[in-house]
């Protein structure tokens, strides 16, 4: 049984506000984060997150009645709230010459899996956004989560009427602001050190999505805010010293995601497991996997991509886009256990990670390390 720690500052908003125990949020991860991840995490204190891009409704319904079959604890949903997901760009207004650009590079890997050479126009991805919130609201899920974009007001007052409450994952001060002032309970500030997409609500240009590490943005967001609402850091927080390092520039607690792809839970697959805790690699940024930029190991495919829009023979198309168009290559990079053709999302703390414990175990040692270390910080 876990029982909530008192202080003398009174109880942490963020678990206040969640009703959880621990201020550790696992991300929802799509892929990665099903039933069994959130469950571990919420039955150990934390906040588990599923999973919900790309779910037909009926998938979502299910996997919402398997994680309340598995706990009684609060848990989230998250979905992107992306322009071009939640309204899913048309293939037929791509240009031609954008469609045989990204397909030339493609074609370059595809004879690694005896797939014929593509120029066509990838089809229109489904669009399942509108449908997984009704989902959600009939559900009456306890916490919304939203990526990769800001929810409207109308939207945060249907979530507020079945009595959820919502988490929004912003990477500036002025979303984090905004997002309170449109009725966001609780702020996640993205740094650049973040696995996975970058939490935006529209495409940016390189150097934009790039961002700020937290070191800056979190108390840059955290002054802001002045209070309006509990704060949870995410980008490269894998253990005790990086929570206690965000409590420590303002936040109340954090959100990880790269360690927990790397738990027994996890629906990660074997070869990016291993990564993960190997120490060979390094992240970069790229657009080339899904269309959107986001945080992964370098690969041959990445570093490929990035010669290919640095000369301008190639650029990223719309929306996910870029993922259907590819996604008879990367299927097939999935299914032999390819590491140079598939995505492995990882933030910058992959490198701290080497082994694959049950993510419950993460939860209660990340708690004991901060205690620890906030407790053992050296002389001023
Ligand atoms: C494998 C993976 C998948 C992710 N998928 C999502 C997602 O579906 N929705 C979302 O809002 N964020 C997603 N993220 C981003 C996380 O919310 C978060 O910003 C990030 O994981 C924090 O950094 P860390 O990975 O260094 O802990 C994903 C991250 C990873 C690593």
């Amino acid at each position: 049984m876990v029982t909530a720690t008192k202080s003398s500052r009174g109880p942490n908003p963020l678990c206040a506000t969640l009703g959880i125990v621990h201020p550790i949020l696992q991300s929802g991860m799509g892929g990665v984060a099903g039933p069994e991840l959130v469950a571990a995490v919420s039955n150990a204190g934390g906040l588990g997150i599923l999973a919900a891009l790309n779910l037909e409704p009926d998938a979502l319904r299910a996997a919402i009645a398997k994680v309340r079959d598995l706990t009684d604890r609060p848990f989230g949903v998250n979905i992107w709230l992306h322009d071009d997901v939640r309204t899913p760009v048309d293939p037929a207004l791509v240009g031609d010459d954008d469609v045989r650009g990204m397909q030339a590079v493609l074609n370059d890997f595809r004879p690694r899996y005896d797939l014929p050479a593509r120029l066509d126009r990838p089809p229109a991805p489904a669009d399942l956004v509108d449908a997984a919130i009704e989902v959600m609201i009939d559900e009456r899920i306890p916490v919304f989560s939203a990526g990769l974009g800001r929810p409207e007001p109308a939207l945060v007052e249907r979530f507020h009427q079945v009595g959820a409450k919502i988490i929004t994952m912003v990477t500036t001060p002025d979303d984090a602001r905004s997002t309170v002032d449109e009725g966001t309970d609780v702020v996640v500030v993205q740094g650049s050190e973040a696995g996975g997409h970058r939490s935006v609500g529209k495409k940016l240009s390189f150097e934009a999505a790039s961002g700020h590490g937290l070191f800056t943005l979190l108390p840059h967001v955290v002054d802001r805010l002045a209070g309006d609402a509990p704060v949870a850091a995410a980008g490269g927080v894998v253990d005790g010293r990086g929570l206690a390092a965000a409590l420590a520039l303002g936040a109340h607690g954090a959100l990880l995601g790269t360690r927990f792809v790397a738990t027994r839970e996890s629906r990660a697959s074997d070869v990016w497991k291993q990564r993960l805790v190997g120490d060979i690699g390094e992240t970069v940024l790229s657009d080339g996997f899904t269309g959107q930029w986001a945080r992964l190991l370098r690969s041959e495919f990445t570093d490929r991509w990035a010669e290919a829009t640095a000369a301008r023979r190639a650029r990223a198309l719309p929306g996910l886009l870029q993922a259907a168009a590819g996604s008879d290559l990367f299927s097939a990079a999935r299914a032999n256990g390819d590491d140079q053709l598939q995505p492995l999302y990882a933030g910058t703390g992959w490198v701290l990670i080497d082994d694959l414990p049950g993510a419950g175990e993460v939860v209660t040692r990340i708690v004991a390390e901060a205690r620890a270390a906030l407790a053992g910080s050296g002389p001023l």
